[in-house]
């Protein structure tokens, strides 16, 4: 395995081979499987701890491996946040209660490769108001998506995401932002989720990375808690977040953990 393939942009950014694509997609159907499979154990009652559980052992099954786990302390298979945890929730033995909306965030190497992606899911059925933010999170990230083509900015993509946010009255959260990855888990760029159109680095094919907007119903404000990993609402509002993995092409951008049964959103119904 040859990390050197490929080349760096002046900003630091990979450019990958056009047959690293297909290291991507593999990764990024694993994790895809997985989060259209643990919708089902998304139910009253259960634990966060026991759907941790159950993707520890899909990933296994998978012949994958958890990027999480062991990821600077971190020592789960999924990241789980619940309503008001905006991200990074560390899964426990609090059970769901009917309504509850919650984030599920799995990364898994496959071959080498890192395939990272998150959806949400409701125990239960969810409230209007709850439904209404995370049909605006999914929404935003897609506006991200087609914002992502060779020649347009991260800029770009941050403001198409910002501006269907904020003209449904809602915030983009700006304490956390995507990443580059590919054979790394983080790498350059940061891609905000709000910004300004034309600024930042230029897309170029080749480039790998996240985008996972987070989204309050109220104020955009985080605060991570004593655990030094769960970030919450400062104000205690409801918070939402989809991701995918993208890949730029020569004319746009390929999603690597596309749902192969048409699950990503809603997973709830
Ligand atoms: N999957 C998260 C992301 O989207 C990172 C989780 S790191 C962990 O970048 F250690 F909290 F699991
Ligand atoms: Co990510
Ligand atoms: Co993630």
């Amino acid at each position: 395995m040859d990390e050197r393939r490929g080349r760096l942009t002046r900003d630091g950014i990979r450019i990958h081979e056009p047959e690293d694509f297909e290291g991507m997609r593999r990764a990024g159907r694993v994790v895809a499987e997985i989060l259209d499979r643990i919708g089902a154990h998304v139910v009253p009652g259960r634990t966060t701890g026991e759907i941790d559980r159950t993707i520890t052992a899909m990933v296994e099954e998978a012949g994958a491996v958890s990027a999480t786990v062991g990821y600077k302390g971190y020592r789960h298979a999924s990241c789980i946040s619940v309503n008001h945890v905006v991200c990074h929730g560390i899964p426990g033995d609090k059970a769901l209660k009917e309504g509850d909306i919650l984030n599920i965030d799995v990364t898994v190497i496959v071959d080498g490769w890192y395939g990272d992606s998150s959806r949400m899911y409701v125990a239960g059925r969810p409230s209007r108001k709850a439904e209404r933010l995370m049909q605006v999170t999914h929404d935003a990230l897609m506006r991200g998506i087609e914002a992502a083509r060779p020649g347009a900015t991260f800029g770009d993509i941050g403001a198409a995401i910002q501006a269907h946010v904020e003209a449904h009255r809602m915030s983009v959260v700006r304490d956390f932002c995507g990443h580059g990855l590919g054979r790394v888990f983080h790498a350059p760029p940061n891609v905000l989720h709000y910004g300004r159109p034309g600024t930042g680095p230029r897309l170029e094919e080749g480039m790998f990375f996240t985008i996972e907007p987070m989204v309050n119903l109220g104020r955009p404000e985080t605060k991570v808690l004593a655990d030094d990993w769960t970030a919450v609402t400062r104000d205690k509002s409801l918070s939402a977040q989809y991701e995918h993995s993208v890949g730029i092409t020569a004319t746009g951008c390929e999603v690597f953990t596309l749902s192969p049964a048409g699950r990503f959103h809603p997973t709830w119904t």
